[in-house]
């Protein structure tokens, strides 16, 4: 049987992903912020997949004396870890124009400095077993700097940075890394946004996500036409951007 940690599985994304694992029968630790809401997610996929092992840790991904204690407890109750999975991720509001200090400092403290710790703690874990797979759900939006929200691109470009970083180091040990980058999928972080182009349905984002991670992809989008308009992205010319770039 698998034993998957999902950090940020309470709600979209990893919430269906915790789904995705727990019906397949696989051990899954879920952490969240919200003691509630890990208590009403476990028992949840307990009643409905009760082939599966569920626990949960709690743990706010700003408090970061919490980091390491919470990663450890994950272990602690997975007993052993094959698949660990950074999913949690903050999109704040942005008036396009002006930068808000706190909304900025959450996006890079959730998406990047604790996903660093969380996944550097989950790198040496499985670098010492000689085994094992991280993912991270980072996103397009960190491919280029946009005027709409810098601190989000650039919270999703370290990520995605780093994630690269830690796949060339952990590649001699048997240790997979995987990047997704999901383009738009219908969860709360999209409420409210009208007119997204090939906005995946949040259940069928994670079961190309699972199956992809299984296969042990590298890099992938949920769907590919996302993947071919990151590369025409990547290669409009700096001016041209500044310009006439997407928001
Ligand atoms: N949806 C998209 O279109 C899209 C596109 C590209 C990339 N992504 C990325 O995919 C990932 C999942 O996004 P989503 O769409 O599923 O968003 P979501 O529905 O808003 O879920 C975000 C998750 O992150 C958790 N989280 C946020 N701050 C936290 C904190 N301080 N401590 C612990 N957990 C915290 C949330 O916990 P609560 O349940 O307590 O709120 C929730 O479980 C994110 O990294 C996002 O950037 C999403």
């Amino acid at each position: 049987m698998k034993r998957i940690i999902l950090v940020g599985a309470t709600d979209g994304i990893g919430r269906a992903l915790a789904a995705q694992w727990a019906g397949r029968g696989c051990w899954v630790t879920l952490t969240g912020r919200t003691p509630s809401k890990v208590e009403a997610l476990a028992a949840d996929l307990k009643a409905r997949y009760p082939d599966a092992t569920v626990n949960g840790v709690v743990c706010d991904l700003r408090d970061r004396a919490r980091l390491e204690p919470a990663f450890a407890e994950a272990i602690a109750k997975t007993g052993h870890c094959d698949l660990f999975v950074y999913v949690a991720g903050v999109l704040k509001e942005t008036d396009g124009e002006t930068s808000v200090g706190a909304d900025d400092a959450e996006m890079l403290d959730v998406n990047c400095v604790s996903a660093a710790v969380m996944l550097g703690l989950a790198a040496n874990y499985f670098r010492a077993a000689g085994r094992g797979q991280i993912v991270g759900i980072s996103s397009i939006a960190g491919d280029r700097g946009r005027k709409g929200n810098p601190a989000y691109n650039a919270s999703k470009a370290a990520m995605t940075t780093f994630l690269e970083g830690l796949r060339n180091r952990l590649h001699p040990f048997g240790v997979k890394v995987t990047t997704v980058k999901p383009g738009f999928v219908a969860t709360k972080m999209m409420a409210g946004r009208t007119g997204l182009p090939w906005t995946a349905p949040v259940e069928v984002a994670a079961r190309t996500i699972a199956r992809r991670v299984e296969r042990g992809d590298e890099v992938f989008y949920v769907y590919r036409r996302w993947g071919l308009l990151g590369l025409a992205l990547h290669h409009v010319p700096r001016f041209v951007f500044k310009r006439f770039g997407p928001a």
